[in-house]
């Protein structure tokens, strides 16, 4: 009954519902209609009551919203073997056991809150409870291990396009798939994967997006680095709708990429890099590197142009833009 009249209210956004008009569509007693409001009041959404108005649905509590995910979903795959839970250590873990027993292509694990969100290179990722998008897509690609990188570059331009058509922001990316707005970061991608014989088996695609967070709700030490979309647009911005127009941006990308390969995805980044043609630092297995960034070579890798004009490619870790 509860879902049934949020299915009432939906139907008049904004607008005063009389206790008369959902006793009457709903055929229950004014009572029993009161005692569902309360729950729904119980479980986060504000009404208004009004006398002789009714009630109107100021807001919603910010928990997924799997009706409204699902029905705006507009792939063909991706997305709709969906998992939804409220705390989990880390997606990619629940990711990977579903993968174990059968998951398929597009199988998606989205939660609320990870106690154990993972970072690249072993840090951690603040995931506080429904104010991000903390997500793991199965992919399942036939394509050599060592294309990997591609599917990161790829990953990356997908979230930015998608996060540049939901909340219109100026957002760029950073080698290889850091997306940054005023230098400070707000989205991370993390692929996991598991191969054989130089084949990848399947690829956990984990996606961690800073959407709703405010200020107080970064720990001190992330607040000079990290950012949100909320507070670069001064809005709230729909989770649902932004996981749906992702979802569509990297399928349309991922048939691009296994029809043409990797060369059209290589152009989309270069167009949306913000470390392009500019000095940066990185530390790599052979020691400091310092030049300007250049290019991306055919594997993803990134052409560096060293202070003494040496041509160095570097394929994974960090970057520092100087
Ligand atoms: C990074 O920039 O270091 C990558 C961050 C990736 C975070 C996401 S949140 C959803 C998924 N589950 C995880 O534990 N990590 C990824």
């Amino acid at each position: 009954m509860n879902e049934r009249i949020l299915e009432l209210f939906q139907e008049f956004p904004d607008a005063y519902v009389s206790g008369e008009e959902i006793s009457r569509r709903l055929n229950v007693s004014r009572t029993a209609i009161w005692k569902h409001i309360e729950e729904l009041r119980g479980a986060g959404y504000e009404f208004e009551a009004a006398p002789r108005k009714g009630y109107r649905l100021v807001s919603k509590p910010d928990k997924w919203q799997v009706k409204e995910l699902l029905s705006g979903l507009k792939t063909k795959v991706l997305g709709h073997n969906l998992h939804i839970y409220g705390e989990v250590d880390s997606t990619q873990t629940i990711a990977h056991a579903l993968v174990a027993s059968g998951a398929s292509e597009g199988t998606l694990v989205l939660a609320e809150a990870q106690s154990s969100g993972r970072g690249r290179m072993g840090r951690s990722w603040h995931s506080p409870a429904g104010k991000g998008i903390w997500m793991s897509l199965v992919l399942t690609p036939r394509i050599p291990v060592y294309f990997m990188p591609q599917l990161t570059l790829l990953s990356a331009v997908a979230l930015c396009r998608a996060i540049q058509k939901v909340c219109r922001v100026d957002i760029g990316i950073k080698w290889p798939n850091d997306l940054l707005i005023n230098g400070k970061k707000v989205s991370g991608i993390l692929l996991e994967s598991s191969g054989e014989d130089e084949r990848l088996k399947y690829v956990i695609a984990g996606i961690g997006i800073s959407v709703n967070l405010k200020r107080e709700d970064y720990p001190e030490q992330l607040r000079p680095i990290a950012t949100s979309l909320a507070i670069e647009t001064g809005t709230d911005i729909s989770r649902e709708s932004l996981v749906q127009t992702f979802l569509l941006e990297f399928e349309e990308l991922y048939a691009l990429y296994i029809d043409k390969g990797f060369a059209p995805i290589r152009l989309l980044w270069e167009a949306l890099s913000v470390t392009l043609k500019r000095k940066i630092r990185t530390h790599t297995s052979s020691g400091l590197v310092e030049g300007i960034a250049d290019s991306l070579d055919d594997s993803g890798a990134l052409t560096v142009i060293t202070n003494t004009g040496e041509k160095i490619k570097v394929y994974s870790g960090d970057i520092e833009l100087k």
